[in-house]
Formats: structure tokens, sequence, C-alpha cells
């Protein structure tokens, strides 16, 4: 039997250090599906379609009021599911997005305090009937992740934020956690990357058997 589509999203305050398992998992998902002929996408937000990769450039850059930003977050993923998430889900293959509502809720709402309700109207618009199966949160404290960003490239609007702005942004991503456990796995992404890749390798496994059964 054919494993029902899945749509899986990645997320943590910068330099929670996701992006390093995003590949993996990537790959080992479709090693394990390709025998069923099903495709994994990986995608990204704010991104994902060419209109989307346009809109990241301003959000990414330019100072903007937080429901200008809030808004333009929203209109990128209205043509992501619409582009890509939709027609992938539909056709039976996979979904893994680099981020998606929650971080919405985790910067917009936790980092820059626009009102919950406004977040919560915006989904209910954009995305009535669509969740991640999955969502995995890597979290890390406030200094370990402001290390690896130092330690890394030219820094975005986000990156530049203070540990403040972090703070509310973890926290706001943790109190979701607790809100809907049987979606989030929280991943302590102080350990090694083996740990974290074993830790992986089980969720994975069980989301394909869970996909398996009828
Ligand atoms: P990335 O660096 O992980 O690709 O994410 C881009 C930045 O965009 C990151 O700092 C988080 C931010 N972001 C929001 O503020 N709200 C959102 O809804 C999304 C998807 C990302």
């Amino acid at each position: 039997m054919k494993p029902k589509a899945k749509f899986i999203s990645f997320e943590g305050i910068d330099g929670a250090g996701k992006s390093t398992h995003i590949a993996y998992v990537a790959e080992r998902l479709q090693t394990a599906l390709k025998t069923y002929g099903i495709n994994v996408i990986c995608s990204r937000e704010p991104g994902g379609t060419p209109l989307g990769e346009t809109l990241r450039e301003l959000l990414l850059q330019q100072k903007m009021h937080l429901e200008t930003e809030a808004l333009l977050m929203f209109a990128v993923r209205r043509e992501h599911i619409a582009q890509l998430i939709d027609p992938a889900l539909a056709r039976g293959d996979w979904v893994i997005s680099d981020r998606f509502t929650d971080a919405s809720f985790a910067y917009q709402g936790g980092g820059r305090h626009l009102s919950l309700d406004k977040l919560n109207i915006l989904e209910q618009w954009v995305h009535p009937d669509l969740q991640p199966d999955l969502t995995f949160l890597f979290d890390v404290p406030l200094d370990v992740a402001r290390a690896r960003l130092d330690a890394t490239r030219q820094l975005d609007k986000f990156e530049q934020e203070k540990a403040d702005f972090f703070a509310d942004t973890r926290n706001e991503y943790l109190r979701r956690a607790a809100e809907f456990p049987d979606r989030f796995c929280i991943i302590d992404s102080t350990q090694s990357i083996a740990t974290i890749r074993q830790e992986l390798d089980k969720l994975i496994d069980a989301l394909i058997q869970k996909a398996i059964v009828p």
C-alpha cells in the first residue's frame, strides 16, 4: 500500500541549526519512498515560488510596518500553497517546508508582538484546512544560536535582531509546541549532529509507518 502524502515543516529561531538537518531528512525520506514512486519536494518560506523568492528578498532586507511584514509572509504562503504544496500533496508526493505558519506566530507574533488574533485570522483565511503533519522544532538556548549566527555569513534583517526579540520568538515557538503536541517534535539542537540524526531517523520511520496504515 502506498504511504499517504505528508507535509513536514522545520522551525526554530535563527541559528538553531535546522538547515543542516533538512537535506538529511529529505534524502532519507526520498530513499524510503522512491520504491512507491513518491517524490519528496523540498521548499522554504518565505519563498518556494518565483514570486515568493522575489518577496523573500524584500522581507529579509527591508524594514517595514509589522503588519505589512505579516501580510507579505501570508501572501508568500498563499502562493506557495497554490503553486507547490497543494498540487504536490494531491499527486501523493511528500512536502518538506523550511518554515511555515508557526514562523509567523513565533516571529511576527512573539518577536514583534503582533496580536495572535490577527495571525489566527490570516491563518484561517490562507489555509483553513491545511496544517503540517509533523513539525520539527529545533530548539537551542539564545547564546548558542547567537554564537552560531555570528560565526557565519552576513546577517539579514531578522538575524540582526536583539536578544529580547529572539527570546520572545523562541517562547512563542515553545508555547505553540505545547499547544499542538501531536504535531510538534522538539529537537534539542545542542546535541551532536549524529545524535540528532538518530532521533530524526526514528521519527521519520514512525511517520512512514503511520502513513502506510490504512
Ligand atoms: P530562514 O533564514 O530560515 O530561511 O528564514 C528567513 C527569515 O524569515 C527567518 O529569520 C524567519 C523569518 N520569517 C518570519 O519572520 N515569518 C515567517 O512567517 C517566516 C516563514 C519566516
